[in-house]
């Protein structure tokens, strides 16, 4: 194990996100958009997904190349059968300094409820809640499945009760959808311990029919935040290439966070890789290509853990993404949309 792994662009791997279920019980319409995630729509076969063994294999082959944090995503991983034996088999594992992992999930936390316990029994460290209107008629436009608030609440202190805090709620705002409740979800989480985010709707997937107008840039969103009164005092990263800048009520015990994937890019210090349900690698959110891992896997001769760790070092020591940075850019091409992955099928 090497512990120092870098990019060509001189970036350490720190974070693996690992997508374990491509399906998902909302339909956001930044997301999974009905029309296209319909009857029709051809999920992962069983078969395709990789099972638990092999997941924990991967993830102790990255954390003995410095990975401190694991994250789960789907779709909605608390959808993946028995989750919890993962988590188990995942918490067992130590850092290259001995350490426990930063093990985290991000839910939708329409299970959450009912979960939260098992989760934390199960060697869980924290939840991460998407929750995207307070007021419940915005919602359930959002989710688009009739969801209502107080389910994802009740999922929320349910976390928060069971030991899975602070829980960090994220909140993706698309314009003129659920842009009015910038102010009511920032009044409403600013005297919990919860922290809340606010996301710039991105450019990710082929389905979502993304524009320029209508994200609502973090500049904006500070504007109308200060705009109804709220005083707030900025706070520095909690670690380098932190997706969130961060601020703290002066007056009130909550903080709150701006994630502007859009208009301030943070690939410079991007550590993140992700694993897909079936075994793709990806190395940026806006990867048009996965490194298949499968074979390495699952053939006739299947690899040692060292040839696996030095396949995997390679994809890593050749990475070069930084797609959001060069969005913003004057000679920026776009990729074909047809090409670029879903976000419910490669997570957050
Ligand atoms: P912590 O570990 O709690 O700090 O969480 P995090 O901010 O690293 O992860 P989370 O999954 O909560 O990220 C929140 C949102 O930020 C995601 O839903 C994405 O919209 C966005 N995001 C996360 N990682 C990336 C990334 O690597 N690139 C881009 N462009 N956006 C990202
Ligand atoms: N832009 C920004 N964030 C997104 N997410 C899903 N799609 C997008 C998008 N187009 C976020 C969700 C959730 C996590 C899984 O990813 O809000 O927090
Ligand atoms: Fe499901 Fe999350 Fe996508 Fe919404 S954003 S459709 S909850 S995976
Ligand atoms: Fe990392 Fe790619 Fe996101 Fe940039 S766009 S922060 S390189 S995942």
């Amino acid at each position: 194990a090497t512990g120092q792994l870098l990019d060509s662009l001189q970036r350490p791997l720190r974070d693996l996100r690992i997508s374990v279920t491509d399906r998902c019980n909302f339909r956001c319409v930044y997301c999974m958009p009905k029309e296209i995630f319909d009857q029709n729509y051809h999920y992962l076969p069983h078969a395709d997904l990789l099972n638990f063994e092999e997941i924990t294999r991967l993830a102790r082959i990255f954390v003995a190349h410095g990975v401190k944090k694991i994250r789960l995503t789907g779709g909605e991983p608390l959808l993946r059968k028995n989750i919890e034996q993962l988590i188990a088999m995942l918490a067992n594992l130590r850092t290259v300094d001995g350490a426990p992992l930063d093990l985290s999930l991000t839910t939708n936390g329409s299970l959450l409820a009912k979960k939260a316990l098992s989760l934390k029994n199960a060697g869980l460290g924290r939840v991460t809640v998407s929750l995207d209107a307070i007021n419940d008629d915005v919602f359930r436009r959002m989710n688009d499945v009739d969801y209502r608030v107080d389910q994802v609440l009740a999922g929320i202190a349910a976390a928060e009760a069971a030991g899975l805090g602070p829980v960090k709620v994220n909140m993706v705002v698309k314009a003129g959808i659920n842009d009015s409740q910038i102010v009511p979800m920032a009044e409403y989480f600013k005297h919990s311990p919860h922290i809340l985010r606010f996301i710039e709707y991105m450019d990710v997937g082929a389905s979502n029919g993304w524009r320029m107008g209508e994200v609502v840039t973090a500049d904006q969103i500070l504007q109308r935040l200060q705009q109804a009164g709220m005083q707030l005092a900025t706070l520095d990263a909690n670690y380098p290439g932190e997706t969130a800048r961060r601020w703290k009520h002066r007056h009130h015990a909550g903080e709150i966070g701006i994630i502007s994937s859009v208009t301030q890019a943070f690939c410079g210090d991007c550590s993140r890789i992700r694993l897909s349900t079936e075994g793709q690698l990806y190395t940026c959110l806006f990867a048009t290509r996965g490194y298949d891992l499968r074979p390495l896997l699952r053939s006739a001769r299947v690899s040692s853990d060292q040839e696996l760790a030095d396949g995997i070092a390679s994809v890593w020591q050749q990475r070069s993404d930084r797609y959001s940075e060069l969005r913003s850019s004057d000679t920026f091409v776009p990729t074909s949309a047809s090409k670029k992955i879903e976000m419910s099928y490669i997570g957050g």
